[in-house]
């Protein structure tokens, strides 16, 4: 079943077309990744999805609704958190802390202002889900770690537990690995690919290093000037003739 469909949308700025006539379809629970060179609109097309921007033409339907005119925070509700737009992680909380603010059924002072015998049964879940999350981070080692004291990589995947905290259903990335190194960089990736198996979370992923994400995704769509050129398998858009000529540049 398509959890998110998007009909020939199109996006200008001030009379330069950038997204012109996009078509995706995506399934629950599977991992997406769109490539293209600089410039192309892929992270307008995700600004679009996330209600950040309005599309000039075209329809987006989540869940059979349509959310084409819903803004950021709308959109957010239904399920789409794009990983960056979560509030800045409150840089003085421990990773344990960030969690429980971030979920969708609490607004977190409970557990920073109530003594733990006041606790009911709705802080208890949520510390549970809170534990949970952070086991499928990878951050249980970091659980009393300070936000600002992780590395840049580990605060990325304090982003993800967020979003899987705020009860994200479906989690737009851009670049998620940019600047982590290799190793870290693949553990981002396996993370990704376990949760959306084992939560069935879709993922929408912009990113540049192919020679990782290629191993996880299980479907590409190579952007070109604000269109979809070919998608497919990763195997199949590495043996594409345009995407070869287009993106690879060999
Ligand atoms: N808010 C804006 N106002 C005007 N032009 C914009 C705006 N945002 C993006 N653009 C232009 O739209 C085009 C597509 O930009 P976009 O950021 O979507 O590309 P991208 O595919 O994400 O590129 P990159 O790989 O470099 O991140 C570019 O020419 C960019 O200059
Ligand atoms: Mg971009």
């Amino acid at each position: 079943m398509s959890v998110l469909i998007i009909n020939n949308v199109y996006k200008h700025f001030g009379g330069n077309p950038v997204l012109n006539g996009i078509n995706m379809s995506l399934q629950k629970g599977k991992i997406y990744q769109m490539i293209g060179p600089n410039g192309c609109g892929k992270t307008t097309l995700i600004n679009v999805i996330s209600g950040m921007l309005k599309p000039d033409g075209g329809s987006i339907m989540y869940e059979g609704n349509d959310i084409t005119k819903k803004g950021l925070y709308e959109t957010y509700k239904t399920g789409i958190v794009r990983t960056w737009q979560i509030p800045q992680p409150f840089i003085t909380l421990t990773t344990f802390e960030n969690l429980l603010f971030s979920s969708d059924e609490n607004s977190g002072e409970s557990f920073v202002y109530a003594p733990t015998s006041t606790w009911h049964k709705d802080e208890e879940r949520i510390m549970k889900r809170a534990t949970e999350v952070m086991k499928m981070v990878g951050l249980s080692e970091k659980k009393d770690t300070i936000s600002q004291n992780l590395s840049g990589g580990q605060q990325k995947l304090l982003e993800l537990g967020r979003a899987i905290m705020s009860g994200a259903k479906l989690i737009l990335m851009d670049e998620p690995i940019a600047g982590v190194n290799p190793t870290l960089a693949k553990e981002i990736f396996q993370k990704i690919s376990t949760i959306s198996q084992t939560q069935d979370i879709t993922f929408c992923i912009v990113e540049h290093r192919l020679d990782i994400s290629f191993q996880y995704v299980q479907h590409v769509f190579a952007m070109d000037e604000g269109k979809i050129i070919v998608e497919g398998t990763p195997n199949q858009i590495v043996k594409n003739s345009k995407v070869i000529e287009t993106y690879l540049g060999v």
